[in-house]
């Protein structure tokens, strides 16, 4: 159950909506999936496959019954009791709020509905729904069942309950809910990612670096002080004892150079997708993505229970697991809920 919760449902079951219904049904929720796709349901079971060997690994025996998983055949069966809507259909404006319309036309009346968006504005995907103070922007990351991090985003005719609501919801499956204070495309998270993605593109392109040279230089450096403390911390730091004010002094100028080429996009042509694409495959080293997504679970498992370990609270992502595993316990103990053995 989730804050009073007990059935969820998930519009959209690929990678994002997969994830949040595998996350949804190991914190007990009920959830009901609706997906054109023959495949959901075999992706999306793989996917719930992944996700309770990472729940088994966090959690062990403090698991609550995970709820049941079903395929409906439609938006209103889906959404049917649902106290809870989280929309991830693929990023087209006129999809969205097609599927929008038509789970707000159905879902019970006060259930919030959130899209997993990566960038488009709530303001343009409420536009014409019946209710649009209750939809929201829920924005995840990928595998959506161990990161975290979730962005709220209201639109323009948000009700700042259903926010609050929402806040209120992913806090219970164990996330860290960030509201984004001004609606902006692409949020915070992306903004970031989207930045440092132009720049790789660019040094493949000009032939700096190859994909897995550039995943070094983050992963064996900078990377891991991004886990931990952020851009501005890490920073603070580099400033020595005189801190932030010093670091803005002496880097500050850097930006004028310029040391980017933020603004310009490389071409995506045939040469430079080859190029990409050849290089990751030399990279990957003959692993599946299913087994390169054990691995990446397995480390991000290591790397939050580190964290976790961190002072008495645990730091950044790891007091967020830390918190979780309480919120579990005390369920437990209040509820006396059928464990799974882990
Ligand atoms: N992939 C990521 O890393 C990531 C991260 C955060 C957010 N998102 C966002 O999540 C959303 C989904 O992305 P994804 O990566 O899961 O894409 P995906 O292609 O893996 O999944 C989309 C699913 O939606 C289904 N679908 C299509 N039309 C539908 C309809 N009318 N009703 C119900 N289902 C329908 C498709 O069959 C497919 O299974 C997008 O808005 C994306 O921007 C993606």
């Amino acid at each position: 159950m989730m804050d009073g919760i007990e059935r969820a449902a998930c519009i959209g079951g690929g990678v994002i909506g997969g994830g949040w219904a595998a996350r949804f049904v190991l914190n007990g929720i009920d959830v009901a999936v609706c997906d054109p796709d023959p495949d959901a349901e075999r992706k999306a079971s793989a996917m719930l496959e992944n996700a309770e060997r990472a729940f088994a690994k966090l959690f062990g025996g403090d698991r609550p019954a995970p709820g049941t998983l079903r395929f409906a055949g439609s938006i209103a069966e889906a959404v049917d009791g649902a106290g809870f809507v989280q929309e991830s259909v693929p990023e087209r404006l006129d999809l969205k709020r097609e599927v929008l319309a038509g789970i707000d036309a159905t879902a019970p009346a006060g259930t919030v509905i959130a899209s997993s968006t990566s960038g488009l504005l709530p303001s343009d995907m409420q536009r014409g729904l019946i209710h649009p103070g209750r939809l929201l922007v829920g924005h995840p990351f990928n595998p959506v069942y161990l990161l975290p991090l979730v962005e709220i985003v209201a639109g323009r005719d948000t009700d700042p309950a259903a926010v609050e609501r929402a806040a209120g919801l992913y806090a219970s499956v164990g996330m860290k809910p960030v509201v984004v204070r001004k609606e902006i495309d692409a949020f915070i998270g992306d903004r970031l990612q989207e930045a440092l993605w132009r720049e790789a593109l660019w040094l493949v392109r000009d032939g700096v670096a190859t994909v897995e040279e550039i995943d070094d230089v983050m992963r064996y450096g900078f990377g891991l002080r991004w886990a931990q403390m952020g851009v501005f911390q890490t920073y603070r730091l580099a400033g020595g004892e005189a801190g932030m004010r010093h670091f803005l002094e002496q880097f500050g100028p850097c930006l004028a150079w310029p040391w980017s080429k933020l603004t310009d996009v490389p071409d995506l042509d045939d040469a430079l997708v080859d190029a990409i694409a050849g290089q990751s495959d030399e990279q990957a080293a003959g692993l599946s993505i299913c087994e390169l997504e054990r691995i990446r679970d397995d480390n991000l498992i290591a790397v939050m229970e580190a964290l976790e370990r961190s002072g008495e609270t645990g730091w950044g992502a790891g007091a967020a697991l830390k918190e979780a595993r309480q919120r579990l316990r005390r369920k437990r103990d209040a509820t006396g809920f059928r464990q799974v053995r882990g």
